[in-house]
Protein backbone atom coordinates (compact mmCIF):
# COMPACT_ATOMS: atom_id res chain seq x y z
CA UNK A 1 0.00 0.00 0.00
CA UNK A 2 1.51 3.47 -0.77
CA UNK A 3 0.08 6.98 -0.12
CA UNK A 4 1.20 10.08 -1.55
CA UNK A 5 -0.10 13.61 -1.21
CA UNK A 6 -0.50 17.04 -3.08
CA UNK A 7 -1.41 20.27 -2.35
CA UNK A 8 -4.46 22.79 -3.65
CA UNK A 9 -3.05 26.15 -5.12
CA UNK A 10 -4.04 29.96 -5.52
CA UNK A 11 -3.02 32.41 -7.63
CA UNK A 12 -0.90 35.33 -5.87
CA UNK A 13 -0.91 37.18 -9.33
CA UNK A 14 -1.39 36.83 -13.52
CA UNK A 15 -4.35 35.04 -13.36
CA UNK A 16 -6.18 35.60 -17.37
CA UNK A 17 -3.47 37.68 -18.41
CA UNK A 18 -1.02 34.39 -18.45
CA UNK A 19 -3.48 33.53 -20.89
CA UNK A 20 -1.95 35.69 -23.27
CA UNK A 21 1.84 35.05 -23.02
CA UNK A 22 2.32 37.11 -19.38
CA UNK A 23 3.67 35.32 -16.71
CA UNK A 24 1.66 34.10 -13.34
CA UNK A 25 2.89 33.48 -9.74
CA UNK A 26 0.32 30.36 -8.59
CA UNK A 27 1.72 29.18 -4.70
CA UNK A 28 0.84 26.10 -3.57
CA UNK A 29 -1.27 26.24 -0.35
CA UNK A 30 -1.05 23.40 3.05
CA UNK A 31 -4.77 21.58 2.18
CA UNK A 32 -3.84 18.66 0.17
CA UNK A 33 -5.32 15.74 -1.62
CA UNK A 34 -4.31 12.23 -0.65
CA UNK A 35 -4.49 9.44 -2.26
CA UNK A 36 -3.83 5.90 -1.37
CA UNK A 37 -2.50 2.90 -4.11
CA UNK A 38 -2.77 -0.97 -3.73
CA UNK A 39 -1.75 -3.11 -6.46
CA UNK A 40 -5.14 -5.75 -7.22
CA UNK A 41 -4.58 -8.74 -9.00
CA UNK A 42 -7.63 -8.53 -11.73
CA UNK A 43 -6.42 -5.00 -13.56
CA UNK A 44 -9.61 -3.94 -11.95
CA UNK A 45 -9.59 -0.29 -10.78
CA UNK A 46 -11.93 0.07 -7.25
CA UNK A 47 -12.09 4.16 -5.98
CA UNK A 48 -13.32 5.38 -2.83
CA UNK A 49 -13.79 8.74 -2.53
CA UNK A 50 -15.89 9.87 0.20
CA UNK A 51 -14.67 13.28 0.13
CA UNK A 52 -15.02 13.99 -3.64
CA UNK A 53 -18.88 15.51 -2.50
CA UNK A 54 -19.62 12.20 -3.62
CA UNK A 55 -21.90 10.61 -0.83
CA UNK A 56 -20.63 7.08 -0.27
CA UNK A 57 -18.90 7.28 -3.30
CA UNK A 58 -17.24 3.21 -3.77
CA UNK A 59 -16.80 1.89 -7.30
CA UNK A 60 -15.22 -0.74 -9.35
CA UNK A 61 -14.73 -1.16 -12.84
CA UNK A 62 -12.54 -2.02 -15.28
CA UNK A 63 -11.70 1.42 -16.13
CA UNK A 64 -12.48 1.24 -20.06
CA UNK A 65 -15.06 2.99 -21.80
CA UNK A 66 -17.66 0.16 -22.15
CA UNK A 67 -17.88 -0.43 -18.67
CA UNK A 68 -19.34 2.49 -17.01
CA UNK A 69 -19.54 2.11 -13.14
CA UNK A 70 -23.35 1.93 -11.63
CA UNK A 71 -23.51 4.54 -9.30
CA UNK A 72 -26.71 6.54 -7.56
CA UNK A 73 -25.16 9.87 -8.56
CA UNK A 74 -25.36 12.47 -11.29
CA UNK A 75 -23.24 10.61 -13.70
CA UNK A 76 -21.51 13.83 -14.65
CA UNK A 77 -19.92 14.09 -11.86
CA UNK A 78 -18.89 10.89 -11.48
CA UNK A 79 -17.74 10.53 -14.92
CA UNK A 80 -15.35 13.90 -14.70
CA UNK A 81 -13.85 12.06 -11.43
CA UNK A 82 -13.39 8.72 -13.00
CA UNK A 83 -12.18 10.31 -16.17
CA UNK A 84 -9.04 12.27 -13.79
CA UNK A 85 -8.88 9.04 -11.39
CA UNK A 86 -8.70 6.33 -14.77
CA UNK A 87 -6.41 9.06 -16.67
CA UNK A 88 -3.84 9.11 -13.53
CA UNK A 89 -3.72 5.59 -13.58
CA UNK A 90 -3.11 4.99 -17.67
CA UNK A 91 -0.18 7.64 -16.63
CA UNK A 92 0.96 5.33 -14.05
CA UNK A 93 0.88 2.00 -15.84
CA UNK A 94 2.59 3.79 -18.67
CA UNK A 95 4.63 5.14 -16.87
CA UNK A 96 5.82 2.02 -14.68
CA UNK A 97 5.33 0.14 -17.96
CA UNK A 98 2.31 -2.00 -16.44
CA UNK A 99 -0.32 -1.67 -18.65
CA UNK A 100 -2.61 -4.57 -17.12
CA UNK A 101 -1.99 -3.45 -13.21
CA UNK A 102 -5.31 -2.99 -11.61
CA UNK A 103 -5.34 -0.38 -8.41
CA UNK A 104 -7.43 -0.23 -5.25
CA UNK A 105 -7.72 3.37 -4.60
CA UNK A 106 -8.73 5.53 -1.65
CA UNK A 107 -9.08 9.55 -2.19
CA UNK A 108 -9.45 12.01 0.17
CA UNK A 109 -9.18 15.91 -0.18
CA UNK A 110 -9.35 18.98 1.91
CA UNK A 111 -9.47 21.28 -1.17
CA UNK A 112 -13.01 21.92 -1.91
CA UNK A 113 -14.35 20.80 -4.90
CA UNK A 114 -14.96 22.89 -8.08
CA UNK A 115 -13.44 26.38 -6.19
CA UNK A 116 -10.50 27.06 -8.09
CA UNK A 117 -8.08 25.82 -5.73
CA UNK A 118 -7.01 23.14 -8.13
CA UNK A 119 -8.49 20.31 -6.19
CA UNK A 120 -8.74 18.07 -9.43
CA UNK A 121 -4.52 18.48 -10.16
CA UNK A 122 -4.06 17.78 -6.50
CA UNK A 123 -5.94 15.12 -6.98
CA UNK A 124 -4.16 13.68 -10.50
CA UNK A 125 -0.70 14.65 -9.25
CA UNK A 126 -1.08 12.79 -5.70
CA UNK A 127 -2.64 9.16 -7.52
CA UNK A 128 0.12 9.25 -10.57
CA UNK A 129 2.90 9.49 -7.50
CA UNK A 130 1.05 6.85 -5.01
CA UNK A 131 0.33 4.44 -8.22
CA UNK A 132 3.76 4.64 -9.87
CA UNK A 133 5.67 4.30 -6.35
CA UNK A 134 3.12 1.26 -5.54
CA UNK A 135 4.57 -0.50 -8.76
CA UNK A 136 8.26 0.30 -7.78
CA UNK A 137 9.00 3.67 -9.88
CA UNK A 138 9.95 6.94 -8.41
CA UNK A 139 8.67 9.87 -10.93
CA UNK A 140 10.13 13.49 -10.33
CA UNK A 141 7.60 15.84 -9.39
CA UNK A 142 8.22 17.53 -12.97
CA UNK A 143 7.68 13.78 -14.82
CA UNK A 144 4.33 13.73 -12.73
CA UNK A 145 3.81 17.23 -13.34
CA UNK A 146 3.73 16.69 -16.81
CA UNK A 147 1.74 13.52 -17.19
CA UNK A 148 -0.93 15.43 -14.72
CA UNK A 149 -1.31 18.05 -17.40
CA UNK A 150 -1.68 15.38 -19.92
CA UNK A 151 -4.15 14.15 -17.99
CA UNK A 152 -5.85 17.60 -17.00
CA UNK A 153 -5.93 18.39 -21.10
CA UNK A 154 -7.52 15.22 -22.04
CA UNK A 155 -10.75 15.32 -19.30
CA UNK A 156 -11.13 19.29 -19.91
CA UNK A 157 -11.22 19.04 -23.75
CA UNK A 158 -8.05 20.90 -23.87
CA UNK A 159 -8.42 23.88 -21.64
CA UNK A 160 -6.60 22.76 -18.92
CA UNK A 161 -3.45 25.60 -17.95
CA UNK A 162 0.20 24.12 -16.81
CA UNK A 163 -0.10 25.96 -13.79
CA UNK A 164 -2.16 23.68 -11.88
CA UNK A 165 -0.55 20.72 -12.31
CA UNK A 166 2.67 21.66 -12.18
CA UNK A 167 2.30 24.04 -8.81
CA UNK A 168 0.56 20.91 -7.00
CA UNK A 169 3.51 18.73 -8.09
CA UNK A 170 6.14 21.57 -7.32
CA UNK A 171 5.30 22.84 -4.26
CA UNK A 172 5.90 26.61 -2.93
CA UNK A 173 5.43 29.47 -5.65
CA UNK A 174 6.02 28.85 -9.39
CA UNK A 175 6.33 30.91 -12.35
CA UNK A 176 4.91 29.96 -15.64
CA UNK A 177 4.97 31.92 -19.17
CA UNK A 178 4.14 29.75 -21.77
CA UNK A 179 6.27 26.37 -21.73
CA UNK A 180 8.44 27.95 -19.45
CA UNK A 181 8.15 27.03 -15.61
CA UNK A 182 9.95 27.14 -12.41
CA UNK A 183 9.98 27.19 -9.00
CA UNK A 184 10.50 30.89 -7.11
CA UNK A 185 13.65 30.22 -4.38
CA UNK A 186 13.95 32.10 -1.67
CA UNK A 187 10.18 33.13 -1.07
CA UNK A 188 9.32 34.42 2.97
CA UNK A 189 6.14 32.73 4.57
CA UNK A 190 3.21 33.82 3.13
CA UNK A 191 -0.01 33.76 5.93
CA UNK A 192 -2.92 33.40 2.90
CA UNK A 193 -6.65 33.31 3.97
CA UNK A 194 -8.64 32.27 1.70
CA UNK A 195 -12.45 33.39 1.51
CA UNK A 196 -14.82 31.02 -0.79
CA UNK A 197 -18.25 32.00 -1.31
CA UNK A 198 -19.47 28.14 -2.29
CA UNK A 199 -19.96 28.29 -5.79
CA UNK A 200 -17.88 29.00 -8.76
CA UNK A 201 -17.73 30.98 -11.93
CA UNK A 202 -17.65 29.40 -15.44
CA UNK A 203 -13.82 29.51 -16.67
CA UNK A 204 -14.62 28.95 -20.13
CA UNK A 205 -17.14 32.03 -20.76
CA UNK A 206 -14.74 34.29 -18.13
CA UNK A 207 -11.83 33.68 -20.51
CA UNK A 208 -14.27 34.68 -23.28
CA UNK A 209 -14.68 37.59 -21.55
CA UNK A 210 -12.02 38.70 -21.60
CA UNK A 211 -10.84 38.55 -25.08
CA UNK A 212 -13.17 40.42 -26.52
CA UNK A 213 -12.74 43.25 -24.10
CA UNK A 214 -9.32 42.96 -25.25
CA UNK A 215 -9.87 42.66 -29.03
CA UNK A 216 -12.78 45.31 -28.79
CA UNK A 217 -10.70 48.03 -27.07
CA UNK A 218 -6.92 48.96 -26.58
CA UNK A 219 -6.88 50.23 -23.13
CA UNK A 220 -8.60 46.68 -22.19
CA UNK A 221 -5.19 45.17 -24.24
CA UNK A 222 -2.81 47.12 -22.39
CA UNK A 223 -4.48 46.00 -18.64
CA UNK A 224 -3.60 42.44 -19.55
CA UNK A 225 0.06 43.96 -20.17
CA UNK A 226 -0.24 45.75 -17.29
CA UNK A 227 -1.14 42.53 -15.27
CA UNK A 228 2.25 41.03 -16.95
CA UNK A 229 4.04 44.24 -15.49
CA UNK A 230 2.63 43.71 -12.25
CA UNK A 231 3.85 40.12 -12.06
CA UNK A 232 7.30 41.02 -12.85
CA UNK A 233 6.97 43.47 -10.44
CA UNK A 234 5.65 41.16 -7.75
CA UNK A 235 8.29 38.51 -8.45
CA UNK A 236 10.88 40.99 -6.97
CA UNK A 237 9.15 42.04 -4.55
CA UNK A 238 8.23 37.86 -3.59
CA UNK A 239 12.71 37.27 -4.08
CA UNK A 240 13.03 40.34 -1.66
CA UNK A 241 11.04 38.98 0.90
CA UNK A 242 8.68 42.51 0.79
CA UNK A 243 5.44 40.56 2.09
CA UNK A 244 3.80 44.21 2.46
CA UNK A 245 4.56 44.59 -1.51
CA UNK A 246 3.32 41.92 -2.22
CA UNK A 247 0.39 42.91 -0.57
CA UNK A 248 0.07 45.96 -2.38
CA UNK A 249 0.57 44.35 -6.02
CA UNK A 250 -2.56 42.24 -4.60
CA UNK A 251 -4.74 45.14 -4.14
CA UNK A 252 -3.79 46.13 -7.48
CA UNK A 253 -3.72 43.10 -9.37
CA UNK A 254 -7.27 42.79 -7.94
CA UNK A 255 -8.57 46.13 -9.52
CA UNK A 256 -6.85 44.66 -13.00
CA UNK A 257 -9.11 41.81 -13.26
CA UNK A 258 -12.29 43.39 -11.93
CA UNK A 259 -11.61 46.20 -14.79
CA UNK A 260 -11.62 42.98 -17.15
CA UNK A 261 -15.31 42.32 -15.65
CA UNK A 262 -14.49 38.50 -13.85
CA UNK A 263 -14.91 39.53 -10.12
CA UNK A 264 -17.91 39.59 -9.00
CA UNK A 265 -20.32 41.10 -5.80
CA UNK A 266 -19.49 38.29 -3.29
CA UNK A 267 -16.08 38.32 -4.88
CA UNK A 268 -15.46 41.95 -4.05
CA UNK A 269 -17.46 42.16 -0.67
CA UNK A 270 -15.07 39.41 0.62
CA UNK A 271 -11.59 41.07 -0.47
CA UNK A 272 -13.09 44.43 0.79
CA UNK A 273 -14.10 42.40 4.41
CA UNK A 274 -10.25 41.67 4.34
CA UNK A 275 -8.91 44.39 3.75
CA UNK A 276 -11.56 46.40 5.80
CA UNK A 277 -9.46 43.86 8.31
CA UNK A 278 -6.06 45.26 8.13
CA UNK A 279 -5.76 42.49 5.36
CA UNK A 280 -1.92 43.09 3.69
CA UNK A 281 -3.57 42.46 0.35
CA UNK A 282 -6.38 41.14 -1.12
CA UNK A 283 -7.84 39.39 -4.69
CA UNK A 284 -9.62 37.39 -6.51
CA UNK A 285 -8.04 33.85 -7.17
CA UNK A 286 -8.88 31.96 -10.01
CA UNK A 287 -11.02 32.55 -13.23
CA UNK A 288 -13.06 34.89 -10.97
CA UNK A 289 -17.09 35.29 -11.53
CA UNK A 290 -17.63 33.35 -7.88
CA UNK A 291 -15.42 31.22 -6.17
CA UNK A 292 -12.77 32.45 -3.68
CA UNK A 293 -10.16 35.32 -2.94
CA UNK A 294 -7.00 35.32 -1.06
CA UNK A 295 -6.02 37.83 1.36
CA UNK A 296 -2.68 38.02 3.10
CA UNK A 297 -3.19 38.45 6.93
CA UNK A 298 -0.95 36.76 9.60
CA UNK A 299 -3.59 37.77 12.57
CA UNK A 300 -6.51 36.63 12.77
CA UNK A 301 -8.76 39.68 11.37
CA UNK A 302 -8.96 38.42 7.89
CA UNK A 303 -10.46 35.59 8.65
CA UNK A 304 -12.71 36.66 11.35
CA UNK A 305 -14.35 39.35 9.02
CA UNK A 306 -14.39 37.00 6.25
CA UNK A 307 -16.36 34.71 8.54
CA UNK A 308 -19.28 37.40 8.78
CA UNK A 309 -19.26 38.54 5.13
CA UNK A 310 -22.44 37.76 3.71
CA UNK A 311 -21.69 35.99 0.87
CA UNK A 312 -18.72 33.73 2.40
CA UNK A 313 -19.41 30.26 2.88
CA UNK A 314 -16.19 29.55 4.18
CA UNK A 315 -13.33 31.48 5.39
CA UNK A 316 -9.87 29.06 6.37
CA UNK A 317 -6.49 29.54 7.17
CA UNK A 318 -4.05 27.78 4.43
CA UNK A 319 -0.09 29.38 4.00
CA UNK A 320 2.07 28.44 1.30
CA UNK A 321 3.17 24.93 1.66
CA UNK A 322 6.72 24.69 0.22
CA UNK A 323 6.33 20.57 -0.53
CA UNK A 324 4.50 19.85 -3.43
CA UNK A 325 3.58 16.15 -4.09
CA UNK A 326 4.91 14.40 -1.15
CA UNK A 327 5.06 10.00 0.17
CA UNK A 328 3.36 9.62 3.35
C1 LIG B 1 -8.09 29.75 -14.25
O1 LIG B 1 -7.76 29.01 -13.10
C2 LIG B 1 -6.90 30.57 -14.68
C3 LIG B 1 -7.12 31.36 -15.97
O2 LIG B 1 -5.94 32.13 -16.15
C4 LIG B 1 -7.36 30.47 -17.15
C5 LIG B 1 -6.13 29.72 -17.61
O3 LIG B 1 -5.00 30.08 -17.30
O4 LIG B 1 -6.34 28.74 -18.37
C6 LIG B 1 -8.28 32.30 -15.84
Amino acid sequence: MTVASAPGKVYLFGEHAVVYGEPAVPCAIERRARVTAEERGDGRLRVDADDLSLDGFTVTYSGGPEDRPDVDVPTGLVEAAMGYVSGAIEQAREAAAAPETGFDLTIESDIPLGAGLGSSAAVVVAAIDAATRELGVDLAPEEIADRAFRVEYEVQDGQAARADTFCSAMGGAVRVQDEDKRRLEGIPNLPFVVGYDGGAGDTGELVSGVRTLREEYGFAADTVSAIGDLVREGEAALEAGDVAEVGRLMDFNHGLLSALGVSSRSLDAMVWAARDADALGAKLTGAGGGGCIVALDETEGARTALRYTPGCEEAFRAELDREGVRAE
